[in-house]
């Protein structure tokens, strides 16, 4: 299948071109959406409140061309929100009600067409902006394996709004099936929307492998040049096993990862590196290598740290069991957030914040984190909970702390707007530059 028909004209990068949107200032306090439930730090320069809450388990925010905010509730289905002129919101209502949907929601950059995923499918809705109603559901992508993993992320290609990007992760741990990439799993793959057969594309058989060895690839975003980076969540319980002594190696490894993942109209098959070769984050337990490195969970003479050589490794590394959910950059890409989710495997825990990673624009005009890739500090919090130390996570919704999700920088230039999937309640809290 050729799939790469350049659609005429330079489309508008989406997130990038915000001219039509009205600017809104950031409200103080919205009324009847009450404080932040959790005790939280929030870094000099910013501020933080809470500008919705009462919803079901926010996954995903994109905004359409007039500035809406659509919002992703797991085992709810998708909501639409409008602002008044104190920035807050004026009016909510349900857009698709659909309790199968769990986290993926993407809007071509016209605002015309949405996208939202389930474990096992993919939808393609008509959507009117001004009206906010849709019409014309049809299944775009059938056939997705279930599995422990089961949030499947969607995204639009701004250049050219017909490819979509279509992520599953791995179905266990160590998914050693997921290599074979006919499994379907462990992958993001792409596909053309404007030639879906009648009954929908199945995701193992159909589409192009975009790329593969992805454990759990939850957010990714394109920069303003188009190209896209996503966030990884990485191995639990990892052992390596070195002349036959085993070494758990667990609390501080294998990194997460902020993986550079090309241009979604020339880049095919590049392989990440799971479930075979895994980063390192903290370099104690392996000898001289650094943060960023590949490794092998028990080397031989045949297979060992060097045949990771073929793996194209993380533009940048997170603390082990961060949980990165999703990522965005501001509006002219000088950082890039990613949220934290936090973790179970880690004792004390550790995520449950949002970090900053500064950005740099190359004299080849590539965007780039300003961090090499072997830092351990290419990145700093601006939001966090009080003593993530303390924080719970029993399963991957209830916490005594918040539970981040969605990021989402506003075209209104309120600043940058993440999720809770906290299943006790669902809230979006806005950040807000300061200084
Ligand atoms: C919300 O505020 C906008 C901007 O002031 C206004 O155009 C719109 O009519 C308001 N909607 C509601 C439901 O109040
Ligand atoms: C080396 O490790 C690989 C991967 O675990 C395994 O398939 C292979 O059998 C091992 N080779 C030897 C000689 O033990
Ligand atoms: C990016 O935007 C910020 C905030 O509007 C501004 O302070 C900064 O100068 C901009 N940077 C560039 C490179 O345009």
């Amino acid at each position: 299948m050729r799939v790469l028909e350049i659609v005429a004209g330079a489309a508008a990068l989406a997130g990038f071109v915000q001219a039509d949107v009205p600017q809104l200032p950031v409200p103080k306090t919205c009324s009847g959406v009450g404080q932040i439930t959790y005790a939280h730090t929030t870094s000099p320069g910013w501020s933080a409140m809470k500008i919705a809450g009462n919803l079901k388990q926010v996954r995903t925010i994109v905004w359409d061309p007039l500035g809406n905010m659509l919002v992703s509730e797991a085992t709810k289905g998708i909501s639409v929100h409008t602002f008044g002129a104190d920035g807050c919101i004026n009016s909510s209502k349900a857009l698709i009600s659909n309790v199968q949907l769990n986290h993926g929601l993407a809007i071509t950059p016209d605002g015309k067409t949405l996208y939202v995923s389930s474990e096992t499918r993919a939808w393609q809705y008509s959507y009117d902006p001004a009206t906010r109603t849709v019409s014309g559901e049809k299944i775009v992508v059938n056939g997705m394996a279930s599995g422990i993993h089961s949030t499947r992320n969607l995204l639009v290609v701004p250049s050219q709004p017909n490819m979509v990007l279509l992520q599953v992760g791995s179905n266990a741990n160590i998914d050693t099936a997921s290599a074979n990439k006919a499994t379907g799993r462990a992958i993001i793959k792409i596909f053309d929307m404007s030639k879906v057969p009648a009954s929908g594309y199945n995701y193992n058989t159909d589409g192009e492998v975009f790329g593969y060895g992805l454990r759990n690839e939850i957010g990714f975003t394109a920069d303003p040049n188009g190209m896209i980076w996503g966030v990884e969540n990485s191995g639990d319980d990892l052992t390596r096993t070195n002349n036959g002594q085993r070494q758990d190696i667990h609390k501080d490894n294998p990194s997460e990862k902020l993986n550079f993942l090309g241009d979604p109209l020339k880049t095919r098959d590049v392989w990440y590196g799971y479930p075979t070769c895994w980063t390192v984050w903290d370099p104690t337990p392996f000898g001289t290598m650094k943060t960023g490195s590949q490794f092998v969970l028990a080397p031989n003479a045949t297979a060992n740290d060097a045949s990771c050589a073929s793996v194209t490794p993380p533009r940048l590394s997170f603390q082990a069991h961060s949980a990165p959910i999703w990522n965005t950059f501001d509006a002219n890409a000088t950082n890039m957030y990613v949220t934290f989710h936090g973790s179970w495997d880690r004792q004390p825990p550790t995520g449950f914040k949002v970090v900053q990673i500064p950005f740099t624009k190359l004299a080849n005009g590539q965007y780039d984190p300003v961090a090499p890739p072997d830092s351990m500090t290419g990145y700093k919090d601006i939001f966090s909970a009080q003593d993530p130390t303390r924080c719970t996570a029993n399963g991957l919704t209830q916490s005594n702390c918040f539970r981040l999700t969605a990021a989402a920088w506003d075209p209104a230039g309120r600043g940058l707007f993440v999720g809770s999937d906290n299943s006790r309640e669902g809230e979006i809290y806005l950040l807000s530059p300061t200084a």
